[in-house]
């Protein structure tokens, strides 16, 4: 099937966009408002961008009134945020910290998640994530919608500090991640979490021919 987002619709029961860039990690982001309320959210449109210096983006999509979600606007006017990494075990957590409550609620008090304080930052830390990033902002950009709950702000932040358990290490000194079991988001409302880890050899070569029903009969797309 071929189909053109905003021309057409798809035809199947369930819009499959969000189930293609699987499996997405979670940015459970921490943030404090200039009042000082704490706040807790999951944002699975968020990823690292690169590593010198380490950077990360989270995209937060707007509210059906156009106002900004209480992690965007945070980090918008205070210019810092935490990443928290969600595993398997915080999986209700991560859920229950998805309630849209109203900015002068502390979702760490409201929800009952324990925390710890950052080092160089004001938002808090989830107690029980095995690793956390401090990050302060650096770029925003917004991305226009149809609809104003999709209108999406991208928040780019730069990684200033990174707390990482020493439980959560293999005795090589590598992150131990089937252990620690992330959370990923797939689409719908399917999750999954990583359980195995493999390493592939760097290949500089054509590939083998490994997979012989893709290399049979190649044709050209028809257009
Ligand atoms: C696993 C998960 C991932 C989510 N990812 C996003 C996302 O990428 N962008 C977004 O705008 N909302 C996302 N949401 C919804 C927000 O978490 C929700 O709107 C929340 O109330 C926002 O809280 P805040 O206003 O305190 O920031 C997600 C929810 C869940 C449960």
């Amino acid at each position: 099937m071929f189909y053109q987002p905003g021309a057409q619709v798809s035809g199947l029961p369930y819009n499959p966009f969000k189930s293609c860039c699987v499996p997405r990690p979670i940015g459970w982001i921490s943030t404090v408002s200039l009042a000082g309320v704490h706040n807790l959210a999951p944002y699975s449109q968020f990823q690292n961008v690169t590593w010198d210096p380490p950077t990360v983006l989270v995209v937060c999509n707007g509210r059906e009134d156009g106002r900004l979600k209480d992690t965007a606007r945070n980090i918008v006017d205070t210019g810092e945020f935490v990443w928290n990494m969600a595993t398997f075990e915080l999986r209700e957590w991560v859920v229950a910290s998805s309630r849209d409550l109203p900015p002068e609620v502390d979702e760490f008090e409201a929800v009952g998640i324990p925390w710890l304080p950052s080092r160089g930052v004001k938002p808090r830390r989830v107690r029980g994530s095995p690793v956390q990033f401090e990050c302060r902002l650096i770029r925003q950009m917004d991305i226009p919608a149809h609809t104003p709950d999709a209108q999406a702000c991208i928040l780019v932040g730069e990684v200033t500090g990174i707390h990482i358990d020493d439980a959560a290490l293999t005795p090589d000194g590598r992150i131990d991640i089937p252990r620690l079991r992330p959370l990923a988001r797939l689409g719908y409302r399917d999750y999954t979490d990583v359980r195995h880890a493999y390493e592939l050899a760097e290949s500089t070569g054509r590939v083998a021919e490994a997979i012989p029903h893709l290399h049979e009969n190649v044709r050209p797309t028809p257009r």
